[in-house]
């Protein structure tokens, strides 16, 4: 979500003429979007602006600007007001569509300029996106979060759970099909209780005629990616994040029936003890989230899943930890992301008296990690000798003379082509041309090699 936020200040920056430079020293604006869920974001970030102090003092011209989930928090404002009085904007979550004005005024009045906003307006502010890659998107249907785990911060930084209407959302993306985007990731902190109210009703006639709007005319989460289905030139949906605790049979069967959903799933467990989740506020149990596991696989073979996982929440017995270490054994994971229990000041978990002490906390990190990598290994080794379609997304970061892309599971491939067939039939004489020519395409890759993180393969021609 934070990418995206940045997608679109990066947007209304390009909209006003400012361009992007290499080097951030040659930049006439800098702008920190700061993440807020664990303390070493907060850390980097105080680290990094301290070193912007010099050159803000020196240059008159040069604008820092601040934003992001940090800023919803009085305390980081404070700090920065005592600490950092020179830093020209602060905006948070919910006004990024006020940043050029802010921008305009700071420059013109030359004084800094702070707003922050305690909920979003309306869930219309939707703005252009500089996107990071031209045939993929990230398309936000739903802002905050009414969950509030006992640990995260999320609701009160992003605020309350906010739905987009479908026809908003549809329009987005079929002006994103237009300009050439093939795969769209459906952004909400739990898409699984997305709850839109049709701005026209004839649509929402039209799809209760088709049996799917609820009682209360809401149109769900598996409706909305069913209608997305239809629209042309997008072949690739994906969507994060989803909750078990509402995740739903018929998303299950939207998996089943929906090509073009992606057979892949981030299914964030947190933990592997019951007690624990209680206590984090989860509302699953063990049981119910290995039987959701059960049925997704069951009705969509082959699906990858990922997972979010914590170390060291208050409380956690060894036991409990060895928990988690069963669920990982018994999941399967191709990929989880790992994280050590960090305190949030002003989340219930901050003050629970049981706190786990670093030392222990980071060797059970390194145990939990060792085994997901074991596993994420072994499942990338068993793609050996298949042959899988991916979207490229160009060279690989890594080595110049090879292409990357993802498979449908989300599994990153990095591949070899034989540039002879291009350059024989004259449609391009250098790497780079090919590179070009071929990015935001599909293309089958026979995967030849797996690794912890990603597959490696060569392209069938
Ligand atoms: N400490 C550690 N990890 C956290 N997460 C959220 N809050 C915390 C915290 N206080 C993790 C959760 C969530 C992911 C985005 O970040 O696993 O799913
Ligand atoms: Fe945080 Fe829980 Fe909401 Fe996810 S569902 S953003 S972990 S409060």
């Amino acid at each position: 979500m934070n990418e995206h936020d940045s997608e679109m200040i990066a947007g209304m920056l390009s909209e006003l003429g400012y361009v992007q430079v290499p080097d951030r020293k040659e930049a006439s604006i800098e702008i920190l979007n700061t993440c807020s869920v664990r303390e070493n974001a907060d850390k980097r970030f105080f680290g990094t602006l301290g070193q912007l102090k010099r050159r803000s003092k020196e240059d008159p011209e040069y604008m820092v600007c601040v934003c992001g989930c940090m800023m919803q928090q009085q305390h980081i404002i404070d700090r920065i007001k005592e600490k950092y009085p020179w830093v020209d904007i602060i905006f948070g979550t919910h006004n990024i569509h006020r940043f050029p004005t802010l921008l305009g005024n700071a420059i013109r009045e030359k004084e800094q300029k702070i707003e922050i906003w305690d909920a979003r307006e309306s869930s219309e502010q939707e703005l252009p996106a500089k996107r990071l890659y031209e045939n993929k998107a990230l398309v936000n249907i739903m802002y905050g979060c009414n969950n509030f785990c006992t640990y995260c911060i999320v609701p009160y930084t992003r605020g309350r759970e906010m739905s987009r209407a479908p026809e908003d959302v549809l329009e987005e993306i079929e002006k994103l099909a237009a300009d050439g985007v093939r795969e769209v990731m459906l952004l909400g902190q739990n898409v699984n209780s997305y709850k839109g109210e049709f701005k026209n009703p004839g649509n929402q006639q039209k799809a209760r005629l088709e049996g799917f709007v609820e009682e209360d005319g809401i149109c769900t989460f598996s409706h909305l990616v069913r209608l997305i289905a239809g629209i042309d030139g997008i072949e690739r949906i994906r969507f994060m994040t989803s909750h078990p605790k509402d995740l739903s049979d018929e998303l299950i069967e939207t998996f089943r029936v929906t090509d073009k959903l992606c057979k892949n799933i981030h299914l964030p467990v947190q933990s592997g003890s019951d007690r624990v989740l209680k206590k984090m506020n989860r509302r699953y149990d063990s049981a119910r989230y290995l039987d959701i596991v059960r049925k997704l696989r069951e009705a969509v073979p082959g699906i990858t899943m990922s997972t979010d996982i914590i170390v060291g929440f208050p409380g956690e017995t060894e036991e409990e930890f060895e928990d988690t270490l069963e669920m990982v054994r018994k999941v399967r994971y191709d990929s989880a992301f790992t994280f050590l229990y960090s305190i949030r000041t002003g989340t219930p978990a901050a003050t629970y008296p049981d706190q786990i002490p670093e030392d222990v906390k980071h060797e059970r990190f390194n145990r939990l990690v060792e085994l997901v990598d074991s596993i994420s290994l072994e499942k990338n080794l068993a793609y050996v000798g298949r042959t899988e379609k991916v979207l490229v997304e160009g060279r690989s970061k890594r080595n110049r003379n090879t292409l990357a892309g993802r498979t449908d599971g989300f599994k990153l491939v990095n591949f070899t082509i034989d540039p002879s067939a291009f350059m024989e039939k004259g449609e391009a004489c250098s790497f780079d041309e090919i590179a070009e020519k071929l990015t935001g395409t599909f293309m089958d890759v026979r995967i030849t090699n797996g690794k912890t993180f990603s597959l490696e393969g060569e392209a069938v021609l």
